[in-house]
């Protein structure tokens, strides 16, 4: 049967590599569509999890993982020979910073080798990690086309489509949010469109794997570069003492041609703060400085350090200084009511804070413990009135949902809102905001 029909007939066998937060849904998802999905890691206990019906992905109920593995349709594997008995493969693996901000696509390269040592002919292999415009065609393609023994759009098919999960969001998942797809030939198209038209409502073409590769980089930079505009409007509000969340909130009464953001601690997670900078790199190798990018990367940058300096003033209103200071961070995942600690602007106020000398707790009922240099901190329970009561100012970097911000208000003495999660409480005295 060829790879069409059987993609058609959901009768071909899905690969996934990579199970972490886009792996894991997208492998989810195809299972309950009825393929027969093989989701490969290298990490053996997140292989040993998925087998055992447990799930380290909020947005993946264990309760739907465990039926796919009961009913056969889901398995995870770190033997990547099961490579060969795949028809698609979708490569969903990190793809981070260097130490120098360059791309770091050594993830990728590893899972390309892993392909080719075990690939045959008739396969469609898709790129959903995040990259910089050309890494299909420029890293992928040269190696897959290396033995000269299959032809692309013939023999097998090469594609990129950006995941757009966002973790967390009750309202957008992999189902309702359209699919972007380049490939290296029309075949290759319409091969990868089959493949994701079976799980998605809305599959959109377009006519590269550059073009889909610069999709979700836009997508990204677009926000990157809208929050750093609402930060600097957040610096500029507070010198003129206005409140910036109130301004946010009128201008978007407008029905056209305005879209809010907010400002807050500074940026995070594994998308918004890096992916920029993978188009900038590439960009620089064409003798072009992307401006925007470095602008609102610089203006994300200095939040935490704004961040330190309105803790500093919530002391200074208490006579007390940061050294020696107790201060409680409350919540520290990168975003609202996820447990993804990835690039998180806690991480930058809570060093910052401690080279100040200032001794540190958190609270995230998301994230039991984290590691900050040498030290090892574990979240407290903010229900004990007498812990609370030990600290001289809270700060606010994480307005997970549900955290009793009224509580914290009575036993504390301030709390500096970098979130405006306490906009609804009327007497202001404690409270210092971004
Ligand atoms: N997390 C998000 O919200 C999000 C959204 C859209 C796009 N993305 C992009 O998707 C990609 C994956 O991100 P993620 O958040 O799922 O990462 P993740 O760290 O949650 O998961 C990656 C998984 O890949 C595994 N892995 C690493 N190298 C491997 C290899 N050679 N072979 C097999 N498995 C390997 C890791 O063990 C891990 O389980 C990145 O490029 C990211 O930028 C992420």
């Amino acid at each position: 049967m060829d790879l069409l029909k059987k993609i058609r007939e959901k009768k071909a066998v899905v690969g996934i590599i990579g199970c972490g937060y886009v792996g894991l849904p997208l492998a989810l998802e195809f299972a309950k569509k009825s393929f027969h999905v093989i989701a490969f890691d290298i990490d053996a206990d997140r292989v040993r999890q998925i087998s055992n019906r447990i799930s380290y992905i909020p947005d993946v109920p264990s309760a739907e993982l465990g039926a796919c593995i009961e009913n056969g349709t889901l398995e995870a594997t770190t033997d990547f020979s099961l490579l060969s008995q795949v028809d698609t493969i979708s490569v969903c693996v990190p793809t981070p910073l260097r130490k120098t901000r360059d791309p770091d696509v050594s993830y990728i390269v590893e899972s390309l080798a892993r392909i080719t040592e075990n690939r045959r002919k008739d396969q469609l292999i898709v790129l959903e990690s995040t990259t910089y415009p050309g890494t299909t065609r420029e890293v992928l393609f040269p190696e897959l086309e290396k033995k000269g023994e299959y032809e692309v759009g013939a023999d097998y098919f090469l594609a990129f489509s950006p995941e757009r999960v966002d973790p967390g969001n009750p309202r957008f998942n992999i189902v309702n949010t359209p699919k972007v797809i380049g490939g290296m030939t029309p075949a290759c198209v319409e091969m990868a469109e089959a493949l994701y038209g079976s799980i998605v409502d809305r599959v959109v073409r377009v006519s590269s794997p550059e073009s889909a590769e610069i999709v979700k980089l836009l997508e990204n930079t677009f926000r990157s570069v809208n929050i750093g505009l609402v930060n600097e409007l957040a610096l500029m509000s507070h010198a003129l003492n206005v409140n910036i969340w109130e301004v946010i909130d009128a201008a978007a009464t407008k029905p056209f041609g305005f879209m809010p953001f907010f400002p807050g601690p500074g940026l995070g997670g594994h998308c918004i703060p890096i992916d920029p900078h993978y188009l900038s790199w590439k960009a620089r190798q064409f003798g072009f400085e992307a401006r925007f990018i470095e602008l609102a990367g610089m203006v994300n940058g200095s939040m935490p350090h704004h961040v330190l300096s309105r803790i500093a003033h919530a002391l200074n209103i208490q006579s007390k200084c940061l050294k020696g200071s107790r201060i409680l961070v409350v919540g520290v995942a990168y975003k609202r009511d996820v447990n993804d600690l990835r690039e998180s602007p806690a991480l930058d106020v809570m060093t910052l804070l401690e080279m100040e000398g200032a001794s540190l707790s958190y609270a995230d009922p998301y994230v039991p413990e984290l590691r900050l240099g040498s030290t090892l901190y574990q979240s407290i329970d903010i229900g004990k009135k007498e812990l609370l009561k030990s600290f001289d100012c809270a700060v606010i970097i994480t307005d997970h949902s549900k955290l009793d911000y009224r509580h914290l208000l009575d036993v504390l003495p301030k709390i500096v809102d970098t979130r405006n999660a306490l906009k609804n409480i009327p007497s202001r005295e404690k409270i210092v905001s971004l």
